[in-house]
């Protein structure tokens, strides 16, 4: 593993985060401020997924037959340690997108069921469960929370009077795609688990960026990728299962489960052997995992919220208008998300790439365009004045 230097890094100075800035290859002509959507991963983690794809293609049955396993158990360990579970409770996907699948087709449902969402759930996530519902003639409700939004209790409130006896299962984002907010998820679990109503986190942006703590939540499911905050390979994520509901669980690809003359034996088995396929970013995401501890968590996140603030108050000082959400508290983390003037930006994403060469996703929501500017390590501070002086007056 590639050594970082273990110095005290002051979050407002660029110059100190120069030797991590190195671990990121970002072409030249590219001003990268969309990790929350597509996150890039550092030399080390590049470096120990090739060389798992290198021992795959030089002797495939070794790899296979007698490294697989016990290295998909290493990422596994790894991962449940960061979240606060036991690897035996959740099962590596490829992404937030499969996993969700995964408990919506396997989640019970009958007709007349209701399965609560909200309006800043994420699109695809909509679909999932909107697809689910025509199946079992159950429907899906999706709450508009109140904007601004004021307070958790607000959210909860919101959220619970969208609630019947139907409810079968509430889908909650842990960090928003469409507004980047933090959900007071503790305040909606104690409310949730009052009413009795099974909890689903639909967390990719949340690794990292917060604290999850998924035995001490007690949370029902929670699905994730960790191609983006934490880093790892592209095509890596997670599901995690509470343990009364593993036996329902049903991977859609029917396969050995596990490789021959094993056949699986628990829930998670079924997941270990889904077809040959390469499993070099499953490996490398005990890496990532690593490498993101060794930064320090907590050294991150105060370097990328410090900078997420600056990007926000500019951004504000522009255009005038505030976010959806309070300033102070803890609604926002790594990503700002800050109101466009009045008008039509649906090109403006494209242009802002086009010529300034800067990757940042213009979004809209509630009618209006938003701009959501990602920080990870290698943004800086010169970025914000590259930003701004892109944007049209
Ligand atoms: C809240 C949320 N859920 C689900 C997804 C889907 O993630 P993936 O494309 O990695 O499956 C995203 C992607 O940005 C997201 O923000």
């Amino acid at each position: 593993m590639h050594s970082i230097q273990m110095v005290k890094r002051r979050v407002e100075v660029d110059d100190d985060w120069r030797d991590l800035r190195a671990l990121w290859q970002i072409r030249p002509d590219t001003t990268y401020l969309n990790h929350g959507s597509f996150g890039l991963s550092p030399q080390p983690v590049r470096a120990a997924r090739l060389d798992w794809l290198q021992k795959c293609d030089q002797q495939p049955m070794d790899f296979y037959v007698r490294q697989l396993e016990p290295a998909l158990w290493r990422s596994r360990q790894a991962i449940a340690r960061l979240v606060g579970t036991m690897p035996e409770h959740l099962v590596l996907t490829e992404n937030a997108t499969s996993a969700m699948n995964v408990v919506a087709d396997s989640f019970p449902l009958k007709s007349g069921d209701e399965i609560l969402l909200n309006d800043h759930e994420y699109g695809a996530v909509h679909r999932i469960w909107n697809r689910r519902a025509l199946e079992t003639g159950a429907r899906v409700v999706n709450c508009r929370l109140p904007l601004p939004i004021e307070s958790a209790d607000q959210v909860v409130d919101a959220l619970a009077d969208a609630t019947t006896v139907r409810t079968r299962l509430l889908v909650i984002s842990h960090i928003t795609s469409p507004t980047a907010i933090i959900m007071p998820l503790d305040e909606i679990t104690r409310r949730f688990q009052s009413l009795g109503i099974p909890i689903c986190v639909d967390g990719p942006h949340a690794l990292a960026q917060v604290d999850v703590r998924i035995d001490a939540s007690g949370w029902d499911f929670y699905t994730a990728s960790c191609h983006k905050w934490l880093c790892a390979p592209l095509g890596t994520g997670f599901l995690y299962v509470h343990p009364r509901w593993q036996e329902h669980i049903r991977w859609p690809i029917q396969s050995w489960g596990r490789l021959l003359p094993a056949l699986p034996e628990r829930w998670d088995q079924q997941f270990t052997w889904t077809g040959t396929r390469d499993a070099s970013g499953y490996l490398a995401l005990a890496d990532a995992v690593e490498f993101m501890e060794r930064v320090g968590i907590d050294v991150f996140r105060d370097r990328c919220c410090w900078l997420a603030r600056q990007f926000e108050q500019r951004l504000i000082e522009r255009t005038g208008r505030l976010p959806l959400a309070p300033l102070e508290g803890q609604w926002y983390g790594t990503m700002c998300h800050v109101p466009l003037k009045p008008g039509d930006w649906s090109t403006l994403q494209d242009a802002l790439w086009r010529r300034e060469g800067i990757e940042v996703p213009i979004v809209h929501f509630d009618d209006r365009w938003f701009v959501r500017v990602s920080c990870h390590l290698y943004n800086t501070t010169d970025q914000i004045d590259c930003l701004l002086s892109a944007l049209p007056r």
